[in-house]
């Protein structure tokens, strides 16, 4: 008899594949055993109480849940293939073996169980640093909405990568917020070996520049004080309307995370919080139409503007007309 799940599972990990089409060797050497083992009732019962609603959901958890034992453990079957180790052949290193004894770890059922793949992804803090700098803010709150473990909130204390197209630099100074906080649904604890393992794993195997941003994070976190608050984002414009005086507010890849009615009404409440008063600052970097992919959007008293575009981890900013550049 078919199992639903493992058909699922199947054709979500066929199509992650494709979508893949071989750039992260140590997933495309794990495909194959891994849909010879879909119908693994293990699966059903680790995910019972869950639901997923993308195709890479599950594939992208199964990967990291896989890379954390891995991550821990040098003796792991799949250390190699997952690990960052220097790996030549990784298509000849992984067999079914491999995988086989790694679904044996019981902690890897439990990620799955009772992990999300959360990034956290240090290049998007040009969302909040550069309205920052072109505002001359002083003396404010910064509030990540959708924080993960909240490493953005230390950007300014790590290396600035972002260019305009010119190739330049395009906002200078920026003054240090009084307080930083987080807000998120399920915050990590950057300080957490346990989290901070966690965020390794779901960075891809080969991502060196990406796990060495996340360290780099990590390291900075520990010199600097930071807040993180367990909060629906349909509950934050409530939660931002009790900050006294100047507030940055910012989100990063977060949005579309929110279902279609409580996006909009997330949105509309954000917007009326940023307009309401003076010295309140809402910044979004989320994907947009048009293939940019990304738009930095910076809305304030005197209205909503689309400041520039960029990739997901931008390090390369093309300014919209008009936008401010600082610095030069
Ligand atoms: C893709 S991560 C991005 C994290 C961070 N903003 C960045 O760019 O590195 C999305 C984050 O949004 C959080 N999230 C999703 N839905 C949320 C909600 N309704 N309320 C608060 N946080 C949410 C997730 O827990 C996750 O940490």
């Amino acid at each position: 008899m078919s199992d639903p799940l493992g058909n699922a599972l199947r054709e979500d990990l066929r199509r992650h594949r494709e979508l893949l089409a071989g750039r992260v060797p140590a997933f495309e050497a794990l495909y194959r055993p891994l849909i010879a083992r879909t119908d693994d009732v293990r699966f059903a019962a680790a995910w019972a109480h869950r639901s997923f609603s993308a195709f890479y959901d599950r594939p992208l958890l199964i990967f990291a849940s896989l890379r954390e034992r891995a991550l821990r453990d040098p003796h792991h079957p799949l250390a190699a293939l997952l690990a960052d180790q220097p790996a030549a052949d990784t298509a000849e290193r992984v067999d079914d073996a491999g995988l086989e004894i790694a679904m044996e770890d019981a902690g890897f059922w439990d990620n799955l169980g009772a992990r999300h793949v959360q990034t956290n992804e240090t290049g998007r803090a040009v969302v909040w640093l550069w309205p920052a700098s072109a505002l001359g803010l002083r003396a404010y709150t910064l509030v990540d909405l959708g924080s993960s473990a909240g490493l953005n909130l230390v950007a300014d204390r790590l290396e600035h990568p972002w260019r305009d197209e010119d190739d330049q630099p395009f906002f200078d100074e920026v003054s240090p917020p009084t307080r930083r906080v987080g807000l998120d649904l399920r915050p990590l604890d950057p300080h957490a070996e346990a989290d901070r393992r966690w965020l390794r794993a779901c960075v891809w195997p080969g991502e060196h520049a990406r796990l060495q941003r996340l360290n780099d994070a990590f390291g900075a976190m520990e010199s600097e004080s930071t807040e993180q608050v367990a909060l629906d984002l349909a509950d934050a414009p409530a939660w931002l309307d009790e900050i006294a005086g100047p507030v940055l507010a910012y989100q990063s890849i977060v949005r579309d995370y929110l279902p279609e009615r409580e996006r909009k009404r997330y949105e509309a409440a954000m917007s009326r919080w940023a307009s309401e008063r003076a010295g309140r600052v809402w910044a979004e970097l989320e994907y947009v139409e048009g293939g940019a992919p990304c738009g930095i959007v910076v809305h304030d008293v005197a209205g909503s503007r689309l400041w520039g575009t960029c990739s997901y981890h931008p390090t390369v900013v093309r300014r919209t007309e008009g936008a401010p550049c600082v610095g030069r």
